[in-house]
C-alpha cells in the first residue's frame, strides 16, 4: 500500500490524541502540541485513501477533576459535563476531525476499564500490597496524586504533584516528595496503611528497553526515546494502579469500598472504549484496529504524557495479551505564551472557545500559526505580535494574494474560463515539474511527523506561484501575445488547484473555499491528484474571487494582549 512516498506495511491506522482533562477548556498549548498535528496527520492519511480512525474524548476521572470541582463548588459530574461540552464543540469548530469524541464517564468505558483490570487480575499480573499512604486527618481522606504537593526530589520544583512533577516531567511516588503538604488542609499529612494493586513495571524493563531503544530508537523522536531511556536507566518501580478516592471507575473486586482505578490506568483504556463506541455507531469491527498486527497505532501527546504512553500503557497492553503496541508516539514539547508558561490556574492562556468567538471564520489562521511554531523539538513561544505577522505577511500577502491575483486575472482576461496551454517556455516547464515535488516533500514530512517542515513546503507552492506570476507579467502581454497570457493563466490556475489539495490537511476551511472559487468538488480529489498539471481542463469556468485571509490590524492584537493581562 503506497502512502505518499513510501510503501507502508500497514493495512489500517488508529490515531489517538491525548484525552484532555475535562477540568478546563482547551488552550493553544494543547492545540499546538497534540490536536493540530494529529489532525494534519489524519487528514493527510484520509486523502491518501488509507483506512484510518481518529480517536479522542474527555478524560473525566482523577484528582484534577475533583480538585477543580471543589474550587468551583460543584460536583465532579457537573464539572465534567460542563467542560466536556465546551471542549468537544470547540475542537470540532476548529476543524479537528475526530471520528469520535467520547468521554470516560460513559458506562461503556466503565465496563471496558473494569474488564481490562479484571483480566490482569485473573492473569495474576498485579502485586497486591499494603503500604503507607499520605492521609489528611482534618479531612479524613487519603491524598492521592494531585492532592499532595511538595518539592520535586529531581529538580527542586516546589509545587510538584504527588504523582508527577509538572516542571521536569518526572513521574514519582508521593512518598518521594520533600516537605509534602495536603492540598485540602495545607497541613503536613500523616502516613496510614492502605491496600492497593500494583503493576510490576520492574519486570518489564528488559522488553521495554528492547522495544523502545533498539526497535524504535531510530524512528521515534529523540525527545521521546531520550525520556524513556532515562526512566529505564533509573530503574522502573512497581506502580499502584488503584487509589483511595470516591470519583473514578470502582475497583472491580469484592471488599474494595472507596477504591477506584488510577486515572492513568483508566484514561488510556478510554482510547479503546471510544473506538468501541465508534464501531457500534458505524458498524465496524473495533478489534481489527486494536488487535491486528497490520494496524499502525500512533499516539499524539504532549511531553508530560510520555511515560504513560511509552511505558505504562504498553506494559498494560502487553500484560493483557490481546493488544498491539503503538508504532509511534510523536510527543511534542510545550508552548509558552508571551514568554511565560501557560497556566490554567493563573488564566495565562489563549482559550480555544474564546479565540473562536473573537476571531470568527479564522480557524485556519490559528491552525497555521500553531503549526508554524509547533514545539516539535524544543519549547516554543506564542506571541500575539507574531500571530499577526504570520497572518499578514504569510497567509494574506503570499498565499491569499497569489490565489486572489490569478482568480481576478482569469476573470479580467478570460471571463473566468480556463484556456489551453500553448507553447511552453523553460519557466513554465520548471514550475509544472516542481508541483509534484512540493507535494511529495509535503507528504513525506507529514509522514515523518515534521509538520513545520511540511507546512513550509506547502507554502512553497504559493511562493512559487506568486513568483511565477510576477516574473511572467501576463498583464504586459495582453495585446501583444494573448496566447502566452492563456498559457500563463492556465499554469497559475493549475498551481492554485494543487495548492488547494496540498493545503487541505493544514487549512481545511481554506481548501474548501479555494475549491469553491475554482468550481471544483474537493471531495473528488485525493493527495495523488496534487501536482497534476491538468486538474482544470480547458473550458472549465471558475467562480468569483473571495478574500481568503484579511489582514489583522494592531487594534485587534492589542485587545488580545490586554485581555490576557487583565
Ligand atoms: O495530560 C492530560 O491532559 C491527560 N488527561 C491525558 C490523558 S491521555 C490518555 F491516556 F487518556
Ligand atoms: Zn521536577
Amino acid at each position: 500500500m503506497e502512502i505518499g512516498n513510501k510503501i507502508s506495511r500497514f493495512k489500517r491506522h488508529l490515531v489517538t490524541a491525548a484525552l484532555p482533562y475535562a477540568n478546563g477548556a482547551v488552550h493553544i498549548g494543547h492545540l499546538a502540541g497534540v490536536y493540530i498535528p494529529a489532525d494534519i496527520y489524519v487528514r493527510y492519511l484520509r486523502m491518501t485513501g488509507e483506512d484510518v480512525l481518529f480517536i479522542c474524548g474527555s478524560d473525566e476521572h482523577g484528582v484534577p477533576i475533583t480538585i477543580r470541582a471543589r474550587q468551583e463548588g460543584i460536583t465532579p459530574q457537573q464539572l465534567v459535563d460542563k467542560y466536556h461540552g465546551i471542549i468537544k464543540k470547540s475542537m470540532y469548530d476548529l476543524g479537528i476531525s475526530f471520528d469520535v469524541y467520547s468521554r470516560t464517564s460513559s458506562p461503556l468505558h466503565q465496563r471496558t476499564a473494569s474488564d481490562f483490570f479484571r483480566k490482569l487480575l485473573d492473569k495474576n499480573v498485579f502485586i497486591e500490597k499494603v503500604t503507607n499512604q499520605f492521609f489528611d486527618e482534618d479531612y479524613g481522606q487519603f491524598l492521592a496524586d494531585r492532592y499532595i504537593t511538595g518539592t520535586c526530589p529531581h529538580c527542586g520544583y516546589e509545587k510538584s504533584y504527588g504523582d508527577q512533577c509538572e516542571k521536569c516531567g518526572t513521574s514519582q511516588n508521593p512518598a518521594d516528595l520533600i516537605n509534602p503538604r495536603s492540598v485540602l488542609s495545607g497541613k503536613a499529612p500523616v502516613l496510614r496503611e492502605t491496600r492497593h494493586w500494583f503493576l510490576p513495571l520492574d519486570k518489564d524493563e528488559k522488553w521495554l528497553r528492547q522495544w523502545i531503544v533498539d526497535e524504535h530508537g531510530p524512528d521515534w523522536k529523540s525527545n521521546v526515546v531520550g525520556q524513556c531511556k532515562s526512566w529505564l536507566d533509573e530503574g522502573l518501580q512497581p506502580r499502584a494502579v488503584t487509589r483511595d478516592l470516591d470519583w473514578g471507575v470502582p475497583v472491580p473486586v469484592d471488599n474494595a469500598p472507596g477504591k477506584v482505578l488510577y486515572v492513568w490506568f483508566d484514561a488510556p483504556i478510554g482510547y479503546i472504549s471510544a473506538t468501541k463506541e465508534l464501531a457500534q455507531e458505524k458498524n465496524i469491527n473495533w478489534e481489527l484496529y486494536w488487535k491486528d498486527k497490520e494496524t499502525k497505532m500512533v499516539h499524539f501527546i504532549g511531553k508530560d504524557n510520555i511515560v504513560f504512553h511509552c511505558i505504562i500503557f504498553p506494559s498494560m497492553l502487553r500484560a493483557h495479551g490481546d493488544y498491539i503496541l503503538p508504532e509511534n508516539v510523536p510527543a511534542n514539547e510545550f508552548l509558552n505564551l508571551e514568554g511565560e508558561k501557560i497556566s490554567t490556574s493563573r488564566n495565562w492562556a489563549v482559550w480555544l472557545h474564546e479565540y473562536l468567538e473573537d476571531f470568527p471564520g479564522k480557524q485556519d489562521v490559528l491552525r497555521y500559526v500553531l503549526t508554524a511554531i509547533a514545539p516539535e523539538t524544543k519549547d516554543n513561544d506564542f506571541t500575539w505580535k507574531a500571530f499577526q505577522a504570520r497572518n499578514n505577511n504569510e497567509l494574506a500577502s503570499i498565499f491569499g494574494n497569489f490565489v486572489n491575483r490569478i482568480i481576478v486575472l482569469t476573470h479580467k482576461y478570460h471571463e473566468g474560463e480556463v484556456k489551453e496551454r500553448l507553447q511552453l517556455t523553460d519557466a513554465d516547464r520548471n514550475v509544472l515539474s516542481q508541483l509534484p515535488l512540493f507535494t511529495k516533500r509535503t507528504g513525506a514530512a507529514i509522514e515523518r511527523f515534521t509538520f513545520r517542515e511540511a507546512l513550509s513546503e506547502m507554502m512553497g507552492i504559493s511562493r512559487m506561484g506568486n513568483k511565477y506570476l510576477t516574473d511572467s507579467e501576463p498583464w504586459k502581454l495582453v495585446s501583444s501575445d494573448p496566447g502566452r497570457v492563456e498559457t500563463i493563466l492556465n499554469i497559475s490556475l493549475q498551481i492554485t488547484a494543487t495548492l488547494a489539495i496540498v493545503c487541505r490537511p493544514f487549512l481545511p476551511f481554506t481548501a474548501d473555499k479555494i475549491c469553491g472559487i475554482l468550481n471544483l468538488d474537493i471531495e473528488k480529489f485525493q493527495w495523488k491528484d496534487a501536482g497534476n498539471p491538468d486538474i482544470l481542463p480547458p473550458g472549465h469556468k471558475i467562480n468569483q474571487p473571495a478574500i481568503l485571509f484579511e489582514k489583522i490590524d494592531d487594534a485587534k492584537i492589542e485587545e488580545q494582549v490586554k485581555k490576557l493581562r487583565t
